[in-house]
């Protein structure tokens, strides 16, 4: 049975309930974190909870809490949920108002809402052993406020399921200049000749905190050249490796894009070294 937390009690998931006058279920009018857990131990607490509160005040949804309040929620779901290889979903929506009004309310509460899930082991840098990605691509038809981690995500939905319809695992997008975005769940990156590259973090993308993390831990390292810059599909389709990055993935390698093998059709050498780092280094952030 999964503990939930909602508004300030903790009870089990079946018996949660909120109104439907919630903007957050008539508007998609929310912010939401998924922070991964290993045995009790959380993966990019601190950065989550920073990407949660900019997003709260981008959309001026005020919501008094700070790092403590979040920790003392997350704490007492793992507690409560076993403390295993567990998501924490975190979810903030505007609230309840009496009349359904584009206008923010004034005076509504905040639903706040979190729960855990089961995610599978914390992966591991093993090539012959590790689960592969196939992707396919389509245009991102999504909005202009990708970095801002709401919970209206039909558009996220929409293109997911573009590519579970086609058997593939995941959908890479591109916008109407040809550049890669990111993925439907996930963000990119490439490998060419020996240089790791991923698009910047601009309105076009999510900033992923495995991104981040990956981004950080790799300069730490400084063995292996990165790149923030535009990607072409073009460039996507000659790589020699392509990973995606999420909080429930890690670093995934990629092995088809659109039915063409990624390189040897296999995950890479500098995944290998990548996810051998992120495994080493991602609690120190
Ligand atoms: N998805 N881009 C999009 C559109 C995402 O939804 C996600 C995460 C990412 C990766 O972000 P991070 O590394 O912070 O998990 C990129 C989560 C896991 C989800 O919606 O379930």
């Amino acid at each position: 049975m999964t503990i939930a937390y909602l508004n300030g009690e903790y009870l089990p998931l079946e018996e949660t309930r909120i109104s439907p006058m919630d903007r957050g279920f008539l508007f998609g009018d929310g912010i939401y974190e998924v922070v991964p857990s290993y045995g009790g131990r959380m993966v990019g607490f601190g950065p989550h909870i920073e990407r949660m509160t900019n997003g709260l005040a981008a959309i001026d949804i005020r919501l008094d809490w700070g790092e403590e309040q979040w920790q003392a929620v997350c704490d007492r779901l793992i507690e409560e949920n076993g403390g295993g290889d567990l998501g924490i979903y975190l979810h903030v929506s505007r609230g309840a108002d009496s009349k359904r009004n584009h206008a923010y309310p004034e005076g509504v509460k905040p639903t706040v809402f979190g729960y855990t899930f089961e995610i599978p082991p914390a992966p591991v840098a093993d090539r012959s052993t590790t689960k592969t990605f196939s992707v396919t691509t389509t245009e991102d038809l999504r909005w202009r406020r990708c970095n801002i981690k709401s919970t209206a995500l039909l558009g996220n939905v929409i293109h997911y399921n573009q590519s579970h319809g086609s058997g593939s695992d995941e959908t890479i997008l591109y916008n109407a200049e040809g550049e890669i975005t990111e993925a439907a769940a996930c963000n990119v990156f490439i490998v060419k000749d020996g240089v790791v590259v991923t698009p910047d973090t601009d309105h076009q993308i999510l900033p992923g905190i495995t991104r981040l993390l990956l981004v950080e831990i790799l300069r730490a390292d400084g063995s292996i050249p990165i790149e923030e810059r535009v990607i072409t599909l073009d460039e996507l389709r000659h790589a020699d490796e392509v990973w995606l990055t999420s909080s429930t993935k890690e670093v995934a390698p990629v092995v088809m894009v659109d039915g063409v093998p990624v390189g040897e059709g296999e995950p890479g050498p500098l995944w290998e070294r990548a996810q051998t780092l992120f495994s080493e280094f991602k609690y120190d952030y």
